[in-house]
């Protein structure tokens, strides 16, 4: 399109101008903006940087099938990982993203994920991204935090005024934006330091259900982490945010648990038993109406989650700015047979590797 004279060009601008104000979007929904960070629900991806895609040879360790930069282009705004300490070929310590242990999957280092994190943060501004790290080697604050600022994610790095805040009441998204403080980080557990105070003990601000399901009916909104606060409710109290748990485990040979796929169609479902829509509202309603503010699945594409996520919201039909994936399970390569002898392969060793695990620890 183009205008046929400058009076004409000059005389819409005020419309293109409200109309752009109009479709600022925070975490992809204007209707999010004046919201308190503690008082959206925010979709996790459980494990984000553990793949079950070509680049793991479809471990049946991995928790998605599209990689972290892809999740937050679709709307995820949480991300999991663990944290281990690895001796490298040169004989150094790293810090590197380990499912359970590097010798099962190792998705690179701490620094190298927080790096691509930041490079998309750059370029999306109006969007605000917590982290929640499981410290699975005693990493202190100064162990991680020089990778968070060799990495530049530093400068996005928010650091609440009290923690918990007193009444649970956190800034609103706009707030956090505004400040360009769009990042937050849990760690389990971790010794806070002055020196790098936006790196938050996760149980100080946040509990969280059971996460270790293996049956749709096995899901519950009762606090289990950090133990002894009682109810949901009397937990709320506390001025903690909730975490929602909504995954589920696999048994396999060997006492050995990988993440459901099989299920996750109907895990990750809107409505249901056991789905996560219904467990959304489940949770909601044991919390005085209040559903959780974070939710965490695996194969977060499937259902797909961010479909009840924006249920819980209130936000569909105000959604901009988000890839769409495919809404199913992923199973092996597009290119057919040899795809799933792939999976196979990846399959026997992901299990072969932790029978050694577990002989390696005497069990
Ligand atoms: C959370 O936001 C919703 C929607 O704007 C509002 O109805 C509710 O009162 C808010 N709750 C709290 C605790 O801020
Ligand atoms: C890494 O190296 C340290 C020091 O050499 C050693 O104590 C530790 O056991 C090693 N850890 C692993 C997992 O190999
Ligand atoms: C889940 O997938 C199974 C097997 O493909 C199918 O029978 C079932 O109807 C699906 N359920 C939902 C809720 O999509």
């Amino acid at each position: 399109m183009y205008w046929k004279t400058p009076l004409q060009a000059t005389f819409l601008l005020p419309f293109l101008y409200s109309t752009v104000t109009a479709q600022v979007a925070c975490n992809n929904s204007p209707q999010l903006c004046n919201r308190p960070y503690s008082n959206i629900t925010h979709l996790g991806a459980h494990n984000s940087p553990f793949l079950r895609d070509e680049s793991t040879s479809f471990s049946t360790s991995g928790n998605q099938y599209f990689d972290t930069i892809t999740q937050l282009e679709a709307g995820v705004r949480l991300l999991t990982a663990q944290v281990h300490k690895l001796n490298n070929t040169e004989g150094n310590q790293a810090w590197h993203l380990c499912h359970s242990s590097c010798d099962l999957l190792d998705a690179g280092t701490l620094q190298d994920w927080l790096s691509k994190i930041k490079t998309w943060m750059d370029s999306n501004p109006n969007d605000v991204v917590t982290l929640v790290l499981v410290n699975s080697d005693d990493a202190t604050p100064q162990d991680l935090g020089p990778l968070f600022q060799l990495s530049g994610i530093d400068k996005y790095a928010y650091t609440p005024t009290s923690s918990p805040p007193s009444n649970g009441v956190w800034p609103t998204l706009n707030a956090l934006i505004q400040a360009n403080k769009r990042l937050i980080t849990f760690v389990a557990s971790i010794t806070p330091s002055p020196q790098f105070p936006y790196l938050l003990d996760e149980f100080s601000f946040v509990f969280e259900n059971n996460f270790e399901n293996e049956s749709p009916t096995d899901f519950s909104c009762t606090p289990n982490r950090p133990s002894g606060l009682g109810t949901p409710e009397q937990a709320l109290a506390t001025g903690r945010m909730f975490l929602m748990n909504h995954f589920l485990y696999q048994a396999q040979i060997f006492g050995i648990q990988t993440p459901d796929e099989e299920n996750v169609n109907v895990t990750n479902a809107q409505s249901g038993r056991g789905a996560l829509g219904t467990q959304l509202r489940n949770c909601a309603t044991q919390q005085g109406g209040r559903p959780p503010t974070f939710v965490i699945v695996d194969f977060f594409n499937v259902g797909p989650a961010v479909a009840s996520v924006d249920a819980v919201n209130g936000v569909q039909g105000s959604v901009v700015g988000r890839r769409t994936l495919t809404d199913k399970v992923v199973m092996g390569s597009t290119s057919g047979v040899e795809g799933s002898v792939v999976k196979g392969k990846g399959s026997l060793v992901a299990v072969v590797v932790a029978v050694v695990v577990l002989v390696g620890l005497g069990v």
